[in-house]
């Protein structure tokens, strides 16, 4: 968590009851430390506010975010003061605002829940961190659209801060989240396929460029624009095997692409409705489809033949309960992100297409990150 002067303790809907609690107990236990922090550490720290976007309710984000002064609290024994970098806008960033998201902020909130930061002070007992590193969030929910925040030690992991800054930024979810689906659900080797539908989402570029890096071929779903040639070539530049129109999907030219490709062993769903029911139906026998997002807000639906005669697994990925079942045994983590900064080194991994923009700019920034047919992520440059 972030430890400023709203400490944000998360909540949902969809846990079970006694990991609610024990996360309430968390949080709470949290906030008493950032109490016991905020008296006992004050004498001798000078108070220090920040610039955040802040809403106070759920609804339409260019409605109810503002740019707030908020005070930080002092700096504890524990805790690092950092300075914001980047932070992307992310789908789940928009639906936590809209109040659709499964886990949800107390109000008021900061908004963002990654981007990298630079330490700039540290407390008296941190000894993982030092002035000048790079960090991320470990965890979701965290209000990452701010210029300064105090941390507790352990709520940031280390980055090498020679890798590009966009693609720190955007590291710990859509990167973590792809690496996972192509590690953890189907053995895949070279020569292997996957085929995905939003391909030209942050998740789906970091699928290509990570499939790409281990010999996998890519099919790639998008959906068909004015564009779409331009797309594509971006697509197969950075390691696209092949990208084809969503309704090229249902057509009998798609055996052809077949003929020269295998069928694919795993499917990442991040759409759903009849984007996701296609997926299936390519799938190889006892193949896996994954669904780790919903875009068309559609549910999903799994022909009988593909159960029956393809006895194909449907799967579900949610990379914050990842690192929540990893939260004790840091070194997954640390191996997740080494390998990943080590493809970003030798060129395997680039940052998703985005558009830069100023914090102050957040309307025109949250207003851009909704609408369609754009590919490109919105970063906020503090
Ligand atoms: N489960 C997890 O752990 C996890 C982790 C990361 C992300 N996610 C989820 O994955 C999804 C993608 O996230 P991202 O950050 O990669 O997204 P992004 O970079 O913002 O891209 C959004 C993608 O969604 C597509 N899209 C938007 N509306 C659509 C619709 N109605 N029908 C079909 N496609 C639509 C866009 O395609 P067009 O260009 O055609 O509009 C684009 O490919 C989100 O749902 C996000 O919440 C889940």
């Amino acid at each position: 968590m972030w430890l400023p002067l709203h400490t944000v303790c998360l909540r949902s809907p969809t846990v079970s009851g006694r990991s609610f609690v024990a996360a309430l107990l968390k949080c709470t236990r949290r906030r008493a430390n950032a109490n016991v922090s905020l008296f006992s550490t004050s004498a001798g720290h000078r108070a220090q506010t920040c610039t955040a976007l802040r809403y106070r309710k759920h609804g339409d984000p260019s409605q109810v975010v503002q740019l707030e002064n908020v005070d930080l609290l002092p700096l504890g024994a524990n805790n690092v003061l950092v300075k914001m970098l980047a932070a992307p806008i992310n789908p789940s960033d928009i639906n936590m605002i809209q109040g659709t998201y499964a886990i949800l902020p107390d109000l008021p909130a900061v908004g963002g829940n990654e981007g990298v930061a630079q330490v700039v002070e540290v407390g008296s007992q941190v000894k993982s961190l030092k002035t000048g590193d790079w960090v991320i969030p470990k965890d979701a929910g965290l209000g990452t659209w701010r210029t300064e925040a105090v941390l507790a030690e352990n709520d940031v992991i280390s980055l090498p801060n020679d890798i590009p800054l966009l693609s720190a930024a955007t590291l710990g979810v859509n990167p973590c989240t792809a690496l996972r689906m192509l590690s953890d659900f189907e053995d895949l080797k070279p020569g292997d396929s996957v085929i995905q539908n939003a391909a030209n989402s942050g998740v789906g570029q970091a699928v290509i460029q990570i499939a790409a890096a281990r010999g996998i071929n890519s099919i790639n779903v998008v959906r068909d624009r004015p564009e779409f040639t331009q797309l594509s070539d971006r697509l197969k530049a950075i390691g696209a095997t092949h990208v084809i129109k969503e309704e090229a999907l249902r057509r009998p030219e798609i055996k052809e692409l077949f003929k020269i490709c295998p069928k694919p062993k795993l499917a990442l769903n991040g759409v759903g409705g009849k984007s996701a029911t296609e997926l299936l139906r390519h799938l190889q026998l006892g193949g896996s489809m994954v669904t780790y997002g919903g875009m068309a807000k559609q549910p999903v639906t799994v022909p009988v033949s593909a159960l029956i005669f393809k006895d194909v697994k449907v799967r579900g990925f949610w990379v914050t309960q990842w690192k929540k079942d990893h939260s004790k045994d840091e070194r997954a983590f640390r191996v997740m992100l080494d390998e990943l900064c080590n493809l970003i080194k030798q060129g395997k991994l680039t940052a998703p297409a985005c558009t830069e923009v100023g914090l102050q700019d957040y309307s025109k920034a949250l207003d851009a990150a909704m609408q369609p047919f754009t590919s490109a992520k919105q970063i906020l440059i503090m």
